[in-house]
């Protein structure tokens, strides 16, 4: 088995690309520190495949992130596989949501990887490898107008953080890997309208054509479209901690050909002008 005497480390692991992760990870032979809130899930993950260890964190919580962190320092096995995939989203325009919101959006998707990183980076070097895969997005490189600057600007940041750690950790054979999923049929979407709340009940009446326009947009969009469970993210996430070679980056699932393509196609103006289009926004005044 692949990864037999290896201990992993899936941070969202009750749920959706972390949970199928974490269970096909196991099937391998690794050792699987699962960590998520939900301990109920995590302990039936358990359950059902050998090799889990459940962990209960919340990333939101600065002072959990650090009594995690001491915790993944101290393992005598040192975590050689870290899947950063703990993450959630908010919608709204920019005006629609609190900076209290941003803070704990970016403690999650930004801060808490960064601090859980930082834990398992010893452990790595001194075993002179390792793998460490950040769950970015397709919004890594761009952004949805109305539905996530905020969260698109965290993945903006972990593309980032990726790119500069992918070349630090090069000479100590570690491998650093971004995913950018497209639309995919977890628990997200509905984590995401939660703890946005009822954006349509508090912005100013000044939007509601900007989101009516955007959201008819995005019905288009979707329209026909078939939108493929976490198996996808999860199978390319296992072949990349499985190989030899992984590849800087992984996309898969539906408008991650089309968006990524354009968006490296166009120039900043052209693809602007066709995101403006695609959510509906092109010529409306207010
Ligand atoms: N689904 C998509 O369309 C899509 C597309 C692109 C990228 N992504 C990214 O893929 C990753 C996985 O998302 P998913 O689609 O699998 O969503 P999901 O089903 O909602 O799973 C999210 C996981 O993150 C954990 N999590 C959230 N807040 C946490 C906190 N405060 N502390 C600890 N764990 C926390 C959740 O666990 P608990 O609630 O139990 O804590 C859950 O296990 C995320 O980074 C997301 O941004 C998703």
């Amino acid at each position: 088995m692949e990864g037999k005497g290896q201990t992993a480390l899936v941070t969202g692991a009750s749920s959706g690309m972390g949970q199928e992760t974490a269970k096909k990870l196991a099937e391998k032979g690794f050792q699987v520190i699962a960590a998520a809130r939900r301990m109920d899930r995590l302990n039936e993950l358990a359950d059902q495949v050998q090799g889990i260890i459940p962990k209960q964190v919340d990333l939101s919580n600065p002072e959990d992130v650090e009594k995690f962190s001491s915790y993944i320092s101290s393992l005598s096995e040192p975590v050689s596989v870290l899947i950063n995939n703990a993450g959630y989203s908010i919608r709204g325009a920019l005006e629609d949501i609190s900076l209290g919101d941003v803070r704990r959006l970016f403690e999650v998707n930004v801060f808490a990887l960064v601090r859980v990183t930082q834990a398992c980076l010893p452990g790595m070097r001194r075993l002179r490898k390792g793998t460490i895969v950040n769950l970015s997005s397709i919004v890594g490189k761009f952004t949805f107008p109305m539905t996530g600057g905020i969260y698109a600007a965290s993945k903006h940041a972990v593309e980032a953080i990726s790119d500069a750690m992918r070349m630090e950790l090069r000479p100590f054979g570690i491998r650093v890997v971004a995913i950018r999923p497209g639309v995919i049929v977890t628990e997200f979407n509905e984590v995401g309208n939660q703890m946005s709340g009822d954006v349509m009940a508090r912005t100013d009446p000044d939007y509601k054509p900007v989101y009516e326009a955007a959201g008819a947009g995005i019905g288009k969009m979707f329209g026909g479209v078939s939108i493929p469970g976490p198996d996808l993210i999860a199978d390319l996430i296992v072949d990349a901690v499985l190989s030899d070679a992984p590849k800087t980056v992984y996309s898969a699932g539906p408008f991650s050909d089309e968006f990524l393509g354009q968006r490296a196609k166009l120039d900043d103006d052209e693809f602007d002008a066709f995101l403006t289009e695609k959510f509906g926004l092109a010529g409306l005044k207010v």
